[in-house]
Formats: structure tokens, C-alpha cells, sequence
């Protein structure tokens, strides 16, 4: 093809999408009102939830290919047929510029594919071709089948009728009589409608400082977020939002999604040579070698993506609803969490039954309902260099076992939490003493320690057993309700020597798939136990750890004011009832700030509340201010870790002032929290326009702490506070304010 005529086909190309987009062909009968549906006439499947259409095709190669994504289209809208894309120039051929759903590697695919294979007879074509496909309610599964071997997927294509958001993910299949090794392997790729002015959100970090949110056009070329970590990591959270043109908090076009998938992970935003934006994720191909022999089959995680037209804030919004409603595993309705007490700050591992006792009598003096006993009650735990894998009670720290404790815990009217760490061991351990090969190693290989520790290799079925069994006796010999499953460190080494191989780098999916297994049967048999995910803080925070555990360790970094761009960035993607937020200590013992009580409360109430603080040093004061601030927040709790959080002000980008506000869901209570960091030439603090309320209802105003700037009026419609909007009485240095609103029958 000359570059006069690939030119041509460019424009051919932007017509065509350009007609897609505008969807002005003849009408087609497509909805009938199902979730799902498919027009067998033009081979279209069209998938339906709340305000999103989502529209696929069998183009005349047999390919699966995306047709269309975004708001949701009328029950008659016609889409057309899926047709396959010109080629460009004969370097960018139209098996390259056609986007598939879920594309093999082979037959001229130079963008990100969905799956690679290799065969053993060194043949690493594939091309996927469509077969069949059943709807089952929300469900459509269809499969695919390379041209010419026996290599099955089945995709699998779920929709939230309330929310929007599908679940997609992909079963590879081996029915060839030799084994087979998958290299790559996604859940699903996402195609976007083709514009040229994208924005691309992910969240990054670092111990300390999860959940930075990160913003950037997306360019041509890739950009790249994972873990290469075996979980998923705090340098890169699972989970992207990617904005249209002007969008802002409350407009604009968003796609937005998230891997359900604790380890590691890859997921690839991609534009295209013709300026298509692609999404593909899954597992992380990096070391991925999925030894599939016949018969077998591999099972992707799932990968969510949802869109709406108003903004990064209602995409969080759908995005926290479709978590409690589907992903928790006390979904629907999951209980509000309760408050806890952590003594991890306060005594770190020289934990013992008297010091314990002391702080568990405070905290329930000031409305805690959860007394956790963090690190260190275990073997010779003294420090970090010992007692790991060893899961004893230490019987100089608890002379009387653990009973005697959790009794005192119970008769102070609180529930009893324990810190476990069952992935790790220590060197010095009997564990390690016993079972060197238990730990992640390879053969005759030094093996990086971590914390003065290693991982123990939880895809081996007697390591599995082992953890399940002692995890299982401890919650069966105590009246334990919650367990704060903590994980420091990451993968070195990843080596599993005693299998064959070619079966070794199994370990990447097989050890997940035991993590989320022992989760499972332990809340089976214990059903009555809530489980936190901590890893190191927000090491492991992604929608697969959140469909077996309860919340998540959002950060070790309890500084209040870093919180407040943490939380930002972790109520992106996730619902702040995950979010555990303790009060602390001031100055804190990192960045030695200081900071009032109050501030610090209020700062953690954004979430689920605790009290992480050395209770031994509080004054009189400090326990009058945490029980009124704890009264407070159970009176509010509910609408913040379940309502709809509107993101007034963002703390980014220096900003001098930052609010929340959360709207229950019955819409009968709004609450507020402001922030300011620190006045600057007598500013005064922006007026607060409030969002989600009724304009016609009525709301009344209560401070939980602050003032207004000049008081207003007690009672006032919806419409006021939002578009009036109203001020604070907020001047000097880290300052907080907080209201709420109750809706007047
Ligand atoms: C890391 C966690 O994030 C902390 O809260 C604490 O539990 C320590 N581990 C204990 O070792």
C-alpha cells in the first residue's frame, strides 16, 4: 500500500469511529429491556447496567471486537456490525489496527495482546476466533478458539445492573494432547471510544506513602502499572481511571476500573499507532511461564471497569457502591465497622497481659468497641529478628495464655483483635529450624531478607496446611472476632524448588489462590471474625484481597495531614468503609508535626475510625475530646462508610484547604470535614458549596467541631447549601471543622 492510500485509510478509519461514536446508522432492534442480549442478525452482544451500554461484535474475520462503551443508549439505538479495521500502511496491517476484545498473540499484533502461548513444537502463533456463547442472567460467556489448535477461551462477561461496572475474565483452555505454556495472560482489555485528549489517573507510592494519585495525558505508546512483587504492591495500586476532554470532579466522561488480583499484576494503558486507547490487565507476564498440561486450565482474576459522564467523583461513588454491594464478603449490607484500639504504636512488640490490660481499660473509656493486640504475643518474639512462623502464645508476656486477656477485653464491654502475620517466617524460628524449604527460595541461592524475614511459599500444600491449621486453633481456642493479617515484605528469590521445573512459576498464581482459599474456610468456620489486609499499611489493597477480608491498613503513616492526600487517593478506588484511620500520637513520629487532638480525630473520621495512640500518656482532656469526637462519629459513622462521598476540595497540588462530604444513602444525613493546613495573608477559608442533597428538603445544620464564619441559618433547603454554600470560621495553622446536616421531615 502506497502512504498516499495509508492516508486514505486513516481517514477511513476516523469515519468509521466517528460514525460509531455518533451511532447515526439505521436502526437495528439491539435492547429488550435484559441485561444482556444478542443480535444474531449483525452478531452483536450488548450488555446494559444502570447508565452504561456496553457493545461488542463478531467482526467477518471471526474476531471479537468492541464496538461500543459509554452512556447508556436507547433501547432502539442501532449499533452496527463489528467490521474490521483498514490497514494503515503495511507495517500497521488490520490485524493491528482492529481492536479485539481479547486478542492472541500472532497474525500481525503488534499493540499489547490478551494471551501468548508458546506449544512445544516451538509454534507461538495464536489468532482467537469466535465460537459460541450462553447468557445466563447478568452473565454472557462467550468462546473462542484459535484457528487451528485446540487452544479454548472462554470470556466471561458479567454486568452490575446497579452500578454499571462488568466483570470481565478468561479461562484458557488446553485441549491439545501437549502441554503448552501460557506466557501472558490477561483478564480482558478495555477499548475506549477514539479521542485524542485523554487522561490517565493511577495511584503510586511507597511504604509511608500509599496512594498517591498521579495524573498525566495519555500519549502515544504505553504506560505501564504493576507489581513484580508477588502482591499487589504499594508502588502501584491496581486500579486507573481515564477521563475525557474537561472532565472534573463531578463531569465529564470517566472509564475507570480495577484487577481483583493480590499478586503480581500488570495492567497496560496503551494508545495505538491509530490513536485507539487501550486497557489490558491481568497477570504480570514478567517471569510468567503458566505450565498448562491437556485438559488443564488457567483462570484469569477478574477485571472490573465501569463509566459514567459525571466525573472522577461519581466514578469513585460507583466504584465504592458496586464494592460494599458485590465484592465484600459480608456484601450487600456489610456491617459498619467498629472502633477499634490498636496498641502497635503505643507498646510496638513489648506487649504483655498487664500493659495490654491498662490500654484496653482506657480505650473503653472513651467508646472503643475493638481491642486489638497488634505484633509481638507470639514464640520469642522479641523483636523483628525472631518468632515469626512460630505461633504460640510467648508464655513470659501471657503467663495465663491468651484468655485472661481477651476475658478482661470482654468485661470492659469490647471485642478482641489479633495481629497475625501467617505468610512469614523468621530464620530464627522453629518453623525455619524445621522447614528451610518451606520459605520462597532457589536452590543453593543466597535469600534476601526482608525485615529479618522471609516468605514462606503458600502454593505448597503443606505450607497451606499449615498456616490454615494454626490460624484455624488459635481462632477456635479463643473468642477471637478479627484478625489483622499483616504481610511485610515482597518477593525475592521466587523459587519453588521442590516441583518440577517447568511447574515452578505456577508459584505466581497458585500461592494467591491459597491465600484467598484459607481466607474463605476460615470465615466458614469461623463466620463470626472480620479480617483486616495490612501490608506494611497499604501494601496489599486491591478488589481480590477486598472479596475475602473485611478492611485494609491504609497506611503506617498515621500522620493526620499526610492522611488527608492518602485518603484522597485511596477513596479513588476504593469505599472509605475499608479505610482503617487511626488517631495517633502528636508530634507524630514521623514528620514531627504537631497537631491538636481534634484535628487528628477528624481527620480519621473520613474513614473507619480508630485510636492507634499511646492512651498511657493522654491527659484528662485528651480522653474528653476523644469520647465526645467517638460519640460524635458513631452518630455519622454509617453515612461515611457507606454514603456517597462528594470530594469538595482536593488536598493536592499544595493546596492550602481540603473537605469531604458524605451523603447517606437514604439521603437524610450529610456530613462534612474541612480542613485547612495553614492561613496565609488573612484568607479566609473557601466557602463550602454543598453537593447531593435534595435542593427542595429541608437540612438542618450541627457542628461537630468549629464554627461558622458567621452564623447562618439554623434550617435551610438543599438548594442553599448547595449553591449559597456556607463559610468556616477556620484561621491558622492545621485546623479542622466539621458539620453535619439532618434532613427535616
Ligand atoms: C506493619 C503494620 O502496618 C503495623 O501496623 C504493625 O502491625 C506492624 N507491621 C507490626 O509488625
Amino acid at each position: 500500500m502506497s502512504h498516499k492510500n495509508s492516508r486514505i485509510a486513516i481517514l477511513n478509519i476516523f469515519v468509521l469511529v466517528t460514525t460509531l461514536t455518533a451511532l447515526s446508522l439505521p436502526s437495528v432492534a439491539q435492547a429488550t429491556g435484559e441485561a444482556v442480549h444478542y443480535n444474531s442478525q449483525d452478531k452483536l452482544f450488548r450488555l446494559d447496567g444502570a447508565g452504561v451500554s456496553y457493545v461488542f461484535g463478531v467482526n467477518e474475520r471471526g474476531e471479537l471486537q468492541p464496538v461500543y462503551w459509554g452512556q447508556r443508549l436507547g433501547e432502539k439505538d442501532a449499533l452496527p456490525a463489528a467490521h474490521s479495521m483498514m490497514e494503515v500502511a503495511s507495517f500497521d496491517l488490520s490485524t493491528t489496527t482492529t481492536p479485539q476484545e481479547f486478542s492472541g498473540w500472532g497474525a500481525g499484533l503488534f499493540v499489547e495482546p490478551s494471551l501468548k502461548i508458546t506449544f512445544p513444537d516451538g509454534n507461538r502463533d495464536l489468532v482467537l476466533h469466535y465460537v459460541s456463547h450462553a447468557i445466563h442472567g447478568n452473565v454472557l460467556e462467550v468462546t473462542l478458539k484459535d484457528i487451528s489448535r485446540e487452544v479454548f477461551v472462554n470470556l466471561r462477561y458479567e454486568v452490575d445492573t446497579a452500578t454499571g461496572v462488568l466483570g470481565r475474565s478468561a479461562t484458557i483452555e488446553n485441549r491439545t494432547k501437549d502441554p503448552l505454556v501460557v506466557e501472558q495472560a490477561a483478564a480482558a482489555a478495555w477499548t475506549l471510544p477514539r479521542a485524542p485528549d485523554y487522561m490517565l489517573s493511577y495511584l503510586t507510592g511507597r511504604w509511608g506513602a500509599e496512594f498517591s494519585l498521579q495524573r498525566e495525558k495519555i500519549g502515544p505508546g504505553q504506560r505501564v502499572l504493576e507489581s513484580r512483587r508477588g502482591s499487589s504492591g504499594h508502588q502501584n495500586n491496581p486500579w486507573f481511571a481515564v477521563s475525557r476532554g474537561a472532565t472534573q470532579e463531578e463531569t465529564g466522561d470517566v472509564w475507570f476500573g480495577a484487577l481483583a488480583w493480590s499478586g503480581s499484576w500488570r495492567i497496560t494503558v496503551e494508545q495505538t499507532q491509530v490513536q485507539d486507547v487501550r486497557i489490558t490487565g491481568g497477570y504480570n507476564p514478567f517471569d510468567f511461564g503458566y505450565h498448562l498440561a491437556p485438559g488443564e486450565k488457567l483462570g484469569t482474576p477478574v477485571f472490573y471497569a465501569g463509566y459514567t459522564h459525571s466525573g472522577m467523583g461519581e466514578a469513585s461513588r460507583l466504584m465504592h457502591r458496586f464494592e460494599l454491594a458485590q465484592i465484600a464478603p459480608q456484601a450487600p449490607r456489610p456491617k459498619v465497622r467498629p472502633i477499634i484500639y490498636n496498641s502497635w504504636e503505643a507498646t510496638e512488640m513489648n506487649v504483655d497481659e498487664p500493659g495490654q490490660v491498662a490500654l484496653a481499660e482506657k480505650a473503653a473509656s472513651i467508646g472503643v468497641e475493638r481491642f486489638v493486640m497488634d505484633d509481638g504475643w507470639f514464640g520469642q518474639r522479641k523483636d523483628d529478628h525472631a518468632g515469626l512462623g512460630d505461633w504460640y502464645v510467648n508464655p513470659q508476656k501471657f503467663p495465663h495464655g491468651l484468655k485472661q486477656l481477651i476475658d478482661r477485653v470482654h468485661g470492659f464491654g469490647m471485642d478482641f483483635g489479633l495481629w497475625v502475620e501467617p505468610e512469614m517466617v523468621n530464620p530464627d524460628s522453629d518453623l525455619y529450624r524445621k522447614h528451610p524449604d518451606w520459605a520462597i527460595n532457589f536452590t543453593g541461592r543466597p535469600r534476601t531478607l526482608g525485615r529479618n524475614q522471609l516468605v514462606l511459599n503458600l502454593a505448597r500444600p503443606d505450607v497451606r496446611e499449615y498456616v490454615y491449621t494454626f490460624l484455624d486453633k488459635i481462632l477456635t481456642d479463643n473468642q477471637i472476632a478479627f484478625l489483622k493479617w499483616d504481610y511485610n515484605r515482597n518477593w525475592s528469590e521466587p523459587g519453588w524448588p521442590a516441583v518440577a521445573p517447568e511447574e515452578q512459576r505456577k508459584i505466581y498464581v497458585k500461592y494467591v489462590q491459597n491465600l484467598y482459599s484459607i481466607l474463605d474456610e476460615l470465615r466458614a468456620k469461623h463466620p463470626g471474625v472480620e479480617i483486616e489486609s495490612c501490608s506494611g499499611g497499604g501494601g496489599r489493597v486491591d478488589l481480590g484481597i477486598l472479596s475475602h477480608t473485611d478492611e485494609v491498613w491504609t497506611s503506617d503513616n498515621t500522620d493526620p495531614f499526610d492522611r488527608l492526600s492518602i485518603q484522597h487517593g485511596f477513596t479513588q478506588a476504593y469505599a472509605p468503609e475499608f479505610m482503617m484511620a487511626w488517631v495517633t500520637d502528636s508530634p507524630h513520629w514521623l514528620n514531627g508535626r504537631a497537631t491538636s487532638i481534634e484535628y487528628r480525630f477528624l481527620s480519621s473520621m473520613q474513614g473507619s475510625l480508630g485510636v492507634g495512640a499511646n492512651l498511657n500518656r493522654w491527659q484528662p482532656a485528651d480522653f474528653a475530646a476523644a469520647k465526645s469526637m467517638i460519640t460524635a462519629y458513631k452518630d455519622v459513622r454509617e453515612t461515611v462508610q457507606h454514603g456517597l462521598l462528594y470530594r469538595l476540595i482536593s488536598p493536592l497540588n499544595g493546596s492550602e484547604a481540603s473537605a469531604t462530604e458524605s451523603v447517606s444513602q437514604d439521603g437524610n444525613q450529610a456530613v462534612v470535614f474541612a480542613f485547612l493546613h495553614s492561613s496565609e495573608f488573612a484568607n479566609p477559608f473557601p466557602t463550602l458549596y454543598l453537593q447531593g442533597l435534595d435542593p427542595q428538603a429541608n437540612y438542618r445544620i450541627d457542628l461537630l467541631y468549629g464554627k461558622q464564619f458567621t452564623p447562618g441559618p439554623a434550617t435551610a433547603t438543599g438548594a442553599y447549601w448547595m449553591s449559597h454554600g456556607t463559610d468556616l470560621a477556620l484561621r491558622g495553622d492545621y485546623q479542622a471543622a466539621s458539620f453535619k446536616l439532618t434532613r427535616i421531615r
